[in-house]
Formats: structure tokens, C-alpha cells, sequence
């Protein structure tokens, strides 16, 4: 299985977390779609929000997406966490969806509100009331991933677990001798 992954999931599911421990078993590389529109814009994503609205931050957005689905293309091995928004966006969603596997993060939309609400830093969050329905308007384009996985819970560790199995099958276990011992 050399094909490229992309985490998908709504905020505070735990994409970027998961993600960079996915890629570590694996031996992949890892890309955090946040981090590539910051270092794009030269901005951090609450001041794109503030200077140019949701809207240039998707325009960024949709730029760092194509440049990292190109280098996902060249290396293969390489897992991609998206934003929240990512997948919701029609013409990204097909691009991810042409170039990756596509694996769902599920969180229940209690255990995600909080832990974002001890987060600063997400400029979508607002009120329980408006990330709620955020929330329900993104489930149906998250639920067009190849995979669903349950990320609830503290540790994400525990994820990926229940992701390789999903990826590779339980006989082969490639996995196993990347195990890290922390
Ligand atoms: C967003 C989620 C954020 C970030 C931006 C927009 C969203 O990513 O891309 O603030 O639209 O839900 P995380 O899901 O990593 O918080």
C-alpha cells in the first residue's frame, strides 16, 4: 500500500496529532496542511482570518492543498493532515480524493468541543451553538472517506492502532518493527 493518506476531520479531532504518529510507524513522511498555509501566506491562520476573511484563507488553502497533493504524488509514502475545512470544500475533496486514501477521524461533537475549547487559536470557533451546526452541515462530506475511524478518546496512540489494521489487514503487520518504544 503505497498510496498517499489524508486525515480528514472536523477541528480537534485529532488530524495533525494522529497523523504525525501514523506517519512515524510507517516511516512516511508527514505534511500538516496547517503548517503549509502558514508557510505560504507567511501569516499565522488567525491573522489570515482577520486581514482577509474565510475566504483568502480557502484561497490559500486550496493552493497549499495542490502543492502537497503534487509532492504526495511523487513521494507516495506520505501522510497529509487537512484542516477541518479541507474535505468540506467540493473541489478539494475531489483532488484529495483522486491523489489519497482518505481516512476519517471520528469524534463525537461533545468530546471535540471540548478539547477545542481549551484551545486558542481556531478562529471558526465560537460558540457551542455555531460549532454544532459547523459540525452537522461537514459529517456528510467527512463520512465520503475511504475509512472511518473511531478517534475518540485521550491518546493517539490508540488511533492509530485501530488505523493500521484498517490499512494493512491484521496477517501482514509491517508496522510492528517500527513500533517506537515511547
Ligand atoms: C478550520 C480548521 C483549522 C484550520 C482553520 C479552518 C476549519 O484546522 O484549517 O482554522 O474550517 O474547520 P484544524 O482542524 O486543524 O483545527
Amino acid at each position: 500500500m503505497d498510496r498517499p493518506l489524508a486525515l480528514v476531520g472536523f477541528m480537534g479531532s485529532g488530524k495533525s496529532t494522529v497523523g504525525k504518529r501514523l506517519a512515524q510507524r510507517l516511516g512516511w513522511y508527514f505534511c500538516d496542511l496547517d503548517d503549509r498555509i502558514v508557510a505560504l501566506a507567511g501569516l499565522e491562520i488567525p491573522v489570515i482570518f482577520q486581514r482577509g476573511g474565510e475566504a483568502e484563507f480557502r484561497a490559500f488553502e486550496r493552493e497549499a492543498l495542490a502543492a502537497a497533493l503534487a509532492e504526495a504524488e511523487t513521494r507516495r509514502k506520505m501522510v497529509v493532515a487537512c484542516g477541518g475545512g479541507t474535505f468540506a470544500q467540493p473541489f478539494n475533496r475531489m483532488q484529495i480524493q483522486q491523489f489519497c486514501k482518505t481516512i476519517f477521524l471520528d469524534v463525537p461533537c461533545e468530546e471535540l468541543l471540548l478539547r477545542c475549547a481549551q484551545m486558542t487559536q481556531r478562529p471558526l470557533f465560537r460558540d457551542a451553538e455555531s460549532f454544532l451546526a459547523l459540525y452537522q452541515q461537514r459529517l456528510p462530506a467527512y463520512r465520503q472517506a475511504e475509512i472511518s475511524v473511531d478517534g475518540s478518546g485521550q491518546d493517539p496512540e490508540a488511533v492509530v492502532e485501530r488505523i493500521l489494521p484498517l490499512l494493512f489487514g491484521t496477517a501482514a503487520q509491517p508496522w510492528l518493527v517500527k513500533k517506537s518504544k515511547n
